[in-house]
């Protein structure tokens, strides 16, 4: 039986502030920190140990791993970082506040935006200031390949060479892998893993800075899937990101 950890960074800046982020690149805020450190006490006290991090290009998701892997004393562990982690692209809805935008198109409107399989919100404009070509981060990029919007389809078809070239195969090999990265790249992965419907997958929201744990059997399927430490607790906080798109 193998293990997978999947982590979603710790509450950010813009979290806070209830704005659409996308791959806006925004801070941890010292709330975040904390969870993204009490998920690294966590995995020490359940005993798990990794062989190799995988993790997004963005700095709440970094930042994230660190702190985690520092209250492990592993920040000497591999870390890979790629794009194909980052959180799915908000489009024109990014620095806009959650909350307002429902009042503005209605709550219906934005679950659709921030939940549905197959609606984008709107795009930006490439020349739009917010867009992310040109960021040299993603300079051997395609600049095509940039995002200016994307539903969670378009994040499940980025994220999954991923998991197929890097990550299955590394886990298939014995290294024990924690990834750390966003609500929805984390939902493209679970939805794959757990096959959830397409319709089924809007009712699936993750908690901040909380461990959850896959079991997987030889074929890489889940056997089971937890929430590390108050199961109660994480199901809340998945219920408070639910509601964040509401007027
Ligand atoms: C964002 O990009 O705004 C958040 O990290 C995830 O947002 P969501 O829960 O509204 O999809």
């Amino acid at each position: 039986m193998y293990k997978l950890v999947l982590i979603r960074h710790g509450e950010s800046t813009w979290n806070l502030e209830n704005r659409f982020t996308g791959w806006t690149d925004v801070e941890l805020t010292p709330t975040g920190v904390d969870q993204a450190k009490q998920a690294g006490r966590l995995l020490k006290e359940a005993g798990f140990e990794f062989d190799i991090t995988y993790t997004s290009m963005l700095k709440r998701a970094v930042w994230t791993l660190w702190h985690c892997l520092d209250q492990m004393d592993r920040t000497w562990l591999p870390v890979v970082h790629s794009w194909r982690l980052n959180e799915r692209h908000y489009g024109a809805l990014q620095g806009l506040n959650k909350a307002d935008m429902a009042k503005q198109y209605g709550d219906a409107q934005v679950l659709t935006w921030r939940r549905s399989y197959d609606t984008p919100p709107p795009a930006l404009e490439p020349t739009d200031p917010r867009s992310e070509r040109g960021d040299l981060r993603y300079a051997k990029m395609n600049p095509e390949d940039v995002p200016l919007t994307e539903c969670l389809k378009d994040t499940v078809a980025r994220v999954m060479p991923f998991w197929n070239d890097a990550v299955a195969p590394a886990i298939k090999l014995g290294k024990r892998v924690v990834i750390a990265a966003h609500g929805n790249s984390i939902r493209a992965l679970v939805k794959y893993l757990d096959n959830i419907a397409d319709d089924a997958i809007v009712g699936v929201n993750i908690p901040n800075g909380i461990p959850l744990v896959y079991e997987l059997d030889a074929d890489l399927k889940p056997i089971r899937s937890y929430y590390l430490g108050d199961a109660e607790a994480a199901a809340k906080a998945a219920a408070a990101v639910a509601n964040q798109g509401k007027a």
